[in-house]
């Protein structure tokens, strides 16, 4: 039964509070987007706690992430893969990916995190010319009308036995109208369809609700 949007977030606020529990660079690095005139688009800590299991549970070293923001959810994956793994994310906006560097180097992360200021697609393109070795996880978390080719450049990118995360696929349910022309809708729905016909994948997603409202992830397993 619905209860409210505060009973959600008191139950968010419950789990992260036993489970995953933020340090201060954490802290820091959430409250610094808005700090700083950006969106607070960061991940919950639960989730970003769940990012951080799902590396730990198939041993990921090497992560990609698109669409930074301050670094929050890149300081989850950043600790998951440990001294010797890597961490490349990728951001468009310079001021985030300042700021983002801030945060990183303020966790102790910066060793091991390289923040690639630039449009997603134009990065993706260049690492895969590079061909670069395998990434284990691959978090998609940017501008959404972007998914499919996210997908698709995720797909040259990723390990056979990798992950790929894609955030806020639901947007208050919004994802189940076929007739929107809101780009973000079209485009996540165009990486459901993607990640349902595509035979290299075996893919779910789910619904969230708590501190970020009624949302979701899908998720991905690279099976060939
Ligand atoms: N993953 C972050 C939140 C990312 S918010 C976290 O959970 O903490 C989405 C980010 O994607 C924003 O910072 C935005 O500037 C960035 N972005 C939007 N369009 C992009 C593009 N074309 N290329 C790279 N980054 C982009
Ligand atoms: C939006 C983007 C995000 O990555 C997020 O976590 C929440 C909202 C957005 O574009 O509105
Ligand atoms: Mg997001």
């Amino acid at each position: 039964m619905y209860r409210s949007e505060e009973a959600w977030r008191s139950v968010d606020e419950y789990f992260i509070a036993a489970l995953a529990p933020e340090d201060e660079a954490l802290v820091e690095a959430r409250g610094s987007a808005g700090a700083a005139g950006l969106p607070d688009h960061e991940v919950a800590a639960n989730q970003g706690k769940l990012l951080s299991i799902l590396c730990q549970m198939i041993g990921a070293r090497r992560v990609l992430e698109i669409g930074t923001l301050a670094g929050y959810s890149t300081i989850w994956l950043g600790r998951a893969v440990e001294a010797e793994g890597h961490v490349t994310t990728l951001e468009v906006d310079p001021a985030a990916a300042s700021l983002a560097r801030d945060n990183i180097a303020r966790a102790g992360l910066a060793g091991r995190v390289e923040v690639v200021e630039g449009r997603a697609v134009d990065s993706l393109r260049r690492l895969v010319a590079q061909g670069v070795e395998p990434y284990d996880v691959v978090f998609i978390d940017a501008d959404k009308g972007d998914n499919p080719t996210y997908l698709d450049l995720a797909l040259r990118l990723v390990r056979v036995g990798g992950v790929i995360v894609a955030d806020n696929v639901v947007r208050n349910g919004d994802v189940t109208d076929a007739s929107s022309d809101d780009e973000r809708v079209v485009g996540t729905r165009a990486l459901i369809e993607a990640m349902s016909s595509n035979d290299r994948l075996t893919a779910t997603a789910l619904q969230t609700v708590g501190r970020k409202g009624w949302d979701g992830f899908a998720i991905a397993l690279v099976v060939s």
